[in-house]
């Protein structure tokens, strides 16, 4: 049999301890598949003495990271350390410098260095790999990469970070608050103790600038995309969004127009009945559409240790089996320079929902800002009615621009019959 394939680990956490599982559960699946044995033989973590759930024996540790890279007997290396720089960083550089395949779930080193590693792994002519960086088990980077390589992209829309998935299932299921979701999804596991990466639109972010970069052959640029996470949902707008016939979920878009490329991620109402409204829970979606391909969709487990290994275990055959793709699906010469569109340029259809004192004339001064702004209606709800108290009012915008909006939501707020700031929430089509 031919030599088996020998991979340096880097990080025994969640997602090394799990490829080190799916080695070794799936040794013989993986042999097949990979035409020769691939076996961990050296690894890097911090703690010799954790217990990882996986016996360690007969590794060779290294307290470095980096050291990895210099190890001749290591063919591969895999990082599953984590962050955008410091340990991981120095290791994918030194890694691809010394001329070796690297495998990598860290997102954020992608999103930020992904044009600079890509130039090195170019250079070295070696693959680095990154499937479960980007919506964990689902083979979404294959799928663009290379399922779908015949077609030109119009347009990528994922639920692309499981917390917030599941923090906003939670609220419309239950009818609850954000805060009280969020404190009980970190018990239970589901957000970290510091939450912000993940409520504030961030990791999304991570994974939509690698999406995009796939998708319209273009150099990673994580910069140009509009960030906004889901803090400022509430019950109440959940609520109207089901009176509407929408669900609200935090999505990573990114569209080619004729001025070039937008990518955004932000809270939207998406049609009830669209497939990607009814991905709830921790479940990640991506839809792809393509020229000639029409839509897809792919679901699946976006994070954990079993999918995580699955994504990573994907790369590993295929470097085991020789098989290559530049890491933005074409050489960085042929990449397109295609611009980044602002989000001040981004036309859509809006909801707006205000607290509004309820007497005569309040919804006169709405609606004449909104026409001074050249926004018009489609609609206009309120409920109940309580004069001189504050009542909710929503109201749907016809496609207008998103400067437009913003310059009415900065004169409505200042309306003194308007007691909170007004919550936007972009409207998506299905
Ligand atoms: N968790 C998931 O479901 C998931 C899914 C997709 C992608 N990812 C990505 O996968 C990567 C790893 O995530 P994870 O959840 O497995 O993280 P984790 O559980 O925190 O594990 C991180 C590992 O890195 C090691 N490490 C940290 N700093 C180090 C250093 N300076 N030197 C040597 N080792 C060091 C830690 O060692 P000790 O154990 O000794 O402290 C630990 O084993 C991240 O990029 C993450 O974004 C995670």
């Amino acid at each position: 049999m031919t030599r088996p394939l020998s991979v340096g680990l880097a990080g025994l956490g969640t997602v090394g301890a799990g490829l080190l599982k799916l080695l070794r559960d799936n040794a013989a699946v993986v042999t097949a598949r990979a035409g020769r044995p691939i076996a961990v033989t050296a690894v890097a973590a911090r703690d010799r003495t954790r217990d990882r759930g996986v016996p360690l024996t007969g590794l060779r540790w290294y307290d470095d990271p980096v050291a990895l890279a210099a190890d001749k007997a290591i063919d591969v290396v895999v990082e599953a350390i984590g962050g955008s720089e410091g340990p991981a960083r120095a290791l994918v550089t030194a890694a691809l410098a010394a001329g070796k395949p690297v495998v990598s779930a860290n997102k954020a080193l992608l999103a930020v260095h992904g044009a600079e590693l890509a130039a090195s792994a170019e250079r070295a002519g070696v693959v680095l790999g990154f499937e479960a960086a980007v919506a964990g088990g689902i083979p979404v980077i294959k799928a663009l990469r290379e399922g779908l390589a015949g077609n030109h992209i119009t347009r990528v829309a994922g639920i692309l970070n499981g917390t917030c998935n599941y923090i906003l299932t939670v609220m419309r299921e239950r009818g609850r608050e954000f805060a009280e979701v969020l404190a009980e999804a970190q018990k239970l596991g589901y957000a970290e103790a510091d939450p912000s990466f993940d409520i504030d639109g961030i990791d999304a972010a991570h994974k939509l600038a690698i999406l995009a970069a796939l998708a319209f052959g273009r150099p990673v640029a994580f910069d140009a995309v509009h960030v906004e996470g889901i803090r400022r949902i509430s019950a109440l707008d959940i609520a109207f969004a089901g009176d509407l016939g929408y669900r609200i979920k935090l999505l990573g878009l990114a569209r080619r127009t004729e001025a070039g490329i937008e990518a955004r991620v932000h809270p939207c109402m998406v049609p009830q009945a669209a497939p990607i409204a009814r991905v709830d829970g921790v479940f990640n979606a991506v839809v792809a559409e393509g020229d000639f391909v029409g839509r897809i969709m792919l679901e699946g487990r976006g994070a954990g240790a079993g999918p995580t290994a699955s994504a990573l275990a994907a790369d590993l055959i295929d470097i085991a089996r020789g098989r290559t793709t530049p890491v933005w699906g074409a050489a960085s010469g042929a990449l397109s320079d295609a611009p980044s569109v602002p989000m001040a340029a981004h036309v859509g259809t809006y909801y707006l929902r205000l607290m509004v004192v309820d007497r005569p004339g309040v919804i006169a001064d709405v609606t004449a800002v909104l026409r001074d702004e050249g926004i018009s209606l489609e609609s206009m709800l309120q409920r109940g009615r309580s004069p001189g108290e504050a009542v909710p009012v929503v109201l749907v915008t016809h496609e207008t621009r998103e400067a437009a909006m913003s310059a009415a939501l900065a004169r409505i707020a200042a309306l003194d019959a308007v007691l909170e700031d007004p919550a936007m929430i972009r409207i998506e089509p299905a």
